[in-house]
């Protein structure tokens, strides 16, 4: 298979004829932005690589050109989506990235494209090409002439450059550094930290779950997953070092092109990976290439949808560009598409009531069974950031505008709903005691149908005087009145809780530190399910018996929210006394992942050691308390035009009844 000197990679609709399919239908509620005419990757050539075709590919013996479309599962076409790159010897020499385009050979080859029935309403990123589907040369690093100095090449039809205005990098990026006079446990982190950090063809682009050298079975905790490496990023960021950063958000990027397919059903595109691995394929003798192995939840123990991995790369975009000051990474066309493919699979309409995020359960940092499907606090706080970060980021033109929009609409309805009816306190606990029930009208008080005795024991006891919570989850004739810290302290950080909220939350967490601080911080969840409610809600899973791993057990990666959220509300001695606790303890402990217990005294039962977002949760909190103004750019202040926005919407649909007159409210905090 000869490669062709240049391609021209083109973002093709979804029903693109061009694959058998009929053009596609205008929808006119789609509000957002043609994207087909944005040229997402880029080939270029290099003759080193044709006789490396079918390798590249990634799916070796999987696809035959004469095969027929047919559904005989394929059982590794998730791992053979794969970056692919090839290296002699090491990968230090010059070196090419290289992405096989397996997406189109799977519309090619497999019937599960025909059969699909979940085509949504947003464009797609096709290659075109048809069968002759070449790889695509995205990136090319010349490490021997210039370490550390990333240089964009897009090629045009003719060979020709026709764009390197993204190419200034972190060379002209100031950093600040922070973090000079460390201590003893801060050294021992850094190394750890270092030791966890994954490369991929010599450049670094993530870091390791987790890196215990006496973990003989370490699953999947030696791969990068989005979520966890945030905190390393962040570490990395505040520390000078944004090239991890960079490159990680660019082949993440590029991961998400790929058609994930479970079983013969894919889900939307946009979607990024819960974590890739880098695997060392051998080709002949001393030769053998590097290729990114995406996990999407297709090799994920329960087949979780990673939600939050779109919404964190967002989040984590817009913190690098602050951070370094270089936003050419986020105006880039393939990055702003990256930003709208996720926004589209988040916005685009569905059968929901709410503007709340509908998921299945263990959609996010609880990536397990924990009756957390619908609508929960910590799937809806990231997005609501992600949104207020892409509202920053997105270029603004005649394309975005409606998807800008939308993004506004959105913001300000998911904020109305989450501080209205997510909100509780003693006075409002109040309230739903005496609720009336079956109310039909679109005035209701009790609009969600909640019958009073659903509030749990517990909570009546525990709620305190002073101070409140989001609770954890929404639907109808369901409060889930836990209280799950990361929801919490993200509302607090990006502002989806009004600002009296946003202290009450902090005061209910000094009210309750024992309960939610103990012996080390921080309860992922509060209280435990238990007896049958955790037979049932868990599906007895003995990995999250009572206070144990997300049930209830304490993770002290949630360190660096509680801190920034601290910060934020002007309180950082609390988050010193969380963080001298955690400190205490970590490194004799060997930087666990989770704690079990009550009060979090044990090392968690199936706790892995050297947990690089524990590591990493602890160096960003304390380099964001010693650096408050690097801390204050990463977090959201109120925003009173969406107020306006909510306030006019609700005036004008004439059929306000909020609980607690809560818009008014809202513009009076
Ligand atoms: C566990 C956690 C998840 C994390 C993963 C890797 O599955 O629940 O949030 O990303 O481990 O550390």
């Amino acid at each position: 298979m000869a490669m062709k000197p240049c391609c021209r990679i083109l973002i093709h609709r979804r029903n693109s004829a061009f694959f058998g399919f009929p053009s596609p239908k205008s929808h006119s509620h789609n509000p957002f932005p043609q994207i087909s005419s944005i040229s997402r990757l880029n080939f270029t050539h290099n003759h080193e690589f044709h006789n490396f075709w079918p390798r590249i590919l990634g799916f070796r013996g999987a696809i035959d050109r004469t095969q027929k479309p047919s559904c005989a599962p394929i059982a590794n076409w998730g791992k053979s989506r794969v970056f692919s790159s090839a290296c002699y010897g090491n990968c230090l020499g010059r070196s090419l990235y290289v992405i096989a385009s397996v997406a189109s050979n799977v519309r090619n080859y497999s019937t599960s494209v025909e059969t699909r029935v979940n085509e949504n309403n947003f464009e797609r990123i096709y290659v075109p090409n048809g069968l002759n589907v070449k790889p695509l040369i995205v990136e090319r690093i010349d490490k021997d002439e210039n370490i550390g100095r990333d240089e964009e090449f897009r090629v045009d039809d003719n060979g020709e450059r026709v764009n390197n205005e993204n190419s200034k990098g972190l060379l002209n990026v100031e950093v600040p550094s922070v973090g000079e006079e460390e201590s003893a446990v801060e050294k021992e982190a850094w190394k750890l930290l270092r030791n966890a950090v994954v490369t991929y063809c010599g450049s670094p682009v993530g870091t390791l779950a987790a890196n215990d050298p006496a973990d003989k079975q370490p699953l999947n905790y030696d791969q990068v997953f989005i979520r966890d490496f945030i905190p390393s990023a962040f570490a990395f960021l505040l520390k000078g070092e944004a090239e991890i950063v960079r490159h990680f958000l660019l082949h993440t990027l590029q991961l998400q092109s790929w058609e994930k397919t479970v079983d013969c059903y894919s889900p939307g595109q946009g979607l990024m990976p819960a974590s890739f691995k880098v695997r060392t394929v051998p080709l002949d003798e001393n030769k053998f290439e590097e290729v990114l192995d995406p996990d999407f939840g297709e090799s994920a123990i329960g087949r979780v949808a990673p939600v939050d991995s779109g919404l964190w790369w967002i989040i984590l975009l817009r913190a690098y560009g602050k951070i370094t000051g270089d936003y050419t990474l986020q105006e880039r066309v393939d990055v702003q598409t990256g930003i709208k493919l996720i926004l589209n699979l988040c916005l685009s309409d569905g059968f929901d009531m709410f503007p709340s995020l509908l998921v299945t359960d263990g959609s996010c940092m609880i990536d397990r069974r924990m009756g957390i499907h619908g609508h929960p606090l910590e799937i809806q706080a990231l997005f609501y950031s992600a949104l207020r970060c892409s509202r920053e980021m997105l270029s603004v033109d005649e394309g975005s505008k409606n998807m800008v929009r939308a993004i506004n609409n959105r913001l300000s309805a998911l904020s109305f709903h989450i501080r209205e009816y997510y909100w509780i306190d003693m006075k409002k606990i109040n309230e739903i005691y005496r609720y009336k029930t079956e109310e039909y009208s679109t005035d209701a008080t009790n609009k969600f149908n909640i019958y009073p005795e659903q509030i749990p024991h517990w909570l009546v006891d525990w709620i305190p005087e002073k101070g409140g919570y989001l609770i954890g989850n929404l639907q109808p004739a369901h409060m889930d009145f836990r209280f799950f810290t990361l929801g919490n302290l993200w509302s607090i950080v990006s502002s989806l809780g009004t600002p009296k909220q946003n202290e009450a939350i902090l005061n209910l967490i000094e009210a309750k530190w024992d309960d939610l601080m103990g012996n080390m911080p921080l309860k992922i969840c509060y209280p435990a399910l238990e007896y049958d409610e955790w037979r049932i809600i868990t599906g007895s899973d003995p990995k999250n018996t009572p206070w144990s791993y997300h049930n209830g057990g304490s993770w002290p990666t949630l360190l660096w929210q509680f801190t920034l959220a601290c910060m934020k509300m002007g309180r950082p001695e609390l988050a010193r006394k969380a963080v001298d606790l955690a400190e205490k303890r970590l490194p004799g402990d060997h930087w666990p992942e989770y704690y079990d217990t009550r009060n979090g005294r044990f090392i968690g039962k199936q706790a892995r050691l050297y947990q690089t977002w524990s590591i990493a949760g602890f160096l960003t909190s304390k380099m964001l308390l010693d650096n408050p103004e690097v801390a204050s750019l990463l977090f959201w202040e109120e925003d009173y035009e969406l107020l306006e926005i909510c306030v006019c919407a609700l005036r004008n649909s004439g059929r306000v009844k909020c609980s607690r007159g809560v818009a008014k409210s809202q513009i009076l905090v």
